[in-house]
């Protein structure tokens, strides 16, 4: 599964940023430092001298063994006093030597795995996924809803008849659980699925959770599964299998997915084949998922298989969502 050349592209860019701005940060750094110490500054071109006479004597040939071990000496030597400058005056040993986000790969993106071939550094795969997932939250209404905003005034006091709870202590209790969950959201915790009647807040507390956790650095979509799905098959039908295939990927790898309004997508084999391979491949990568329905269970079952509702109830936390539409003019 790869990503197109647009977000590969796009993430090199990024990384490239990125890794200017340490150089230059380095740069500074080292101007400051020069300045404040010009000892240090003739240290380095004594360096970089005494480089360019060790290349010249391994041309030569002849005597250049002891020519080299003297130059090294002195470059050792050299390299001592600069520790002991900048030891001496309270700055770290390497503090002339560039700082990289990423030190594995010094900010290039490729490192070199145990059999010496060149590979992609986790910190470009993160940066992909990261503007993937940029990338389809575009349309996305994301920044709207928070836990400040989510009132819990209007839920119902009174025990609910046939149950010990009132609608009120059943959202301060999904409310309590949702922050909980974003303050500590890894890639591998549980998936969550929303169930209840319109217009009770399934999408402002999933977006609320979306909020916080992208505030963290994670990657996270937010997909109304019509839209999506709808997508997907137009690009399918149309024989663009690569950018099919790129939207897949990214389904499938960010760290948190949240589908909206599951079960009110056009009912097709393509749309259930694709919602079942999404599901299927982020719960093998232990990756979380966050389900938005009106359905009822027996509604889930009728329009997926009881195989895949029941997989979805053994790995997921449930949310019934109660109380009466916010949508509704008397309500605000
Ligand atoms: N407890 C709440 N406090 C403040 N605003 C709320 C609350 N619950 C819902 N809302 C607001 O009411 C509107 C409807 O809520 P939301 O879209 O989250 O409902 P929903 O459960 O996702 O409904 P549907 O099933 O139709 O998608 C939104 O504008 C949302 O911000
Ligand atoms: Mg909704
Ligand atoms: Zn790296």
């Amino acid at each position: 599964m790869s990503y197109g050349k647009y977000i590969n592209n796009l993430a090199e860019e990024r990384l490239s940023k990125i890794r200017n701005a340490n150089l230059h940060k380095q740069e500074m750094e080292q101007d400051k430092l020069y300045s404040l110490f010009p000892r240090l500054k003739e240290i380095e071109a004594e360096l970089r001298h005494i480089g360019a006479m060790a290349a010249k004597a391994v041309l030569a040939g002849t005597d250049a063994r002891t020519v080299t071990e003297q130059l090294a000496l002195r470059s050792s030597a050299l390299q001592n006093e600069r520790k002991v400058i900048l030891l001496s005056n309270g700055y770290k040993s390497d503090a002339l030597e560039p700082h990289f986000t990423c030190e594995k790969c010094r900010d290039t993106g490729r490192i070199e795995n145990e059999n010496g071939i060149t590979v992609l550094c986790d910190c470009l795969k993160n940066i992909r996924m990261q503007i993937a997932c940029e990338e389809l939250n575009k349309v996305s209404p994301l920044s709207l809803s928070t836990f400040e905003s989510f009132r819990l005034d209007c839920y119902d006091m009174d025990v609910v008849p046939g149950t010990s709870t009132s609608d009120y202590d059943r959202m301060s209790k999904i409310l309590e659980y949702c922050k909980k969950y974003a303050e500590n959201f890894s890639a591998e915790s549980d998936g969550i699925i929303m169930k209840g009647a319109t217009g009770l807040g399934k999408t402002h507390l999933s977006l609320a959770i979306a909020n916080e956790i992208i505030k963290k650095g994670f990657g996270v979509i937010y997909v109304s599964a019509p839209d999506i799905l709808a997508k997907l098959e137009r690009f399918h039908f149309n024989y663009d299998y690569d950018e099919e295939e790129q939207i897949v990927t990214t389904l499938t790898e960010c760290d948190l997915l949240i589908i909206d309004d599951l079960g009110t997508e056009f009912q097709s084999n393509y749309n259930t084949s694709a919602i079942y391979n999404i599901f299927n491949s982020r719960l093998l990568k232990k990756h979380p998922t966050i389900i938005n329905t009106n359905l009822t269970l027996k509604e889930l079952e009728k329009y997926y298989t009881q195989r895949f509702v029941s997989r979805i109830m053994g790995n997921f936390v449930k949310m019934d969502f109660r109380g009466s539409d916010f949508r509704r003019p008397n309500k605000r």
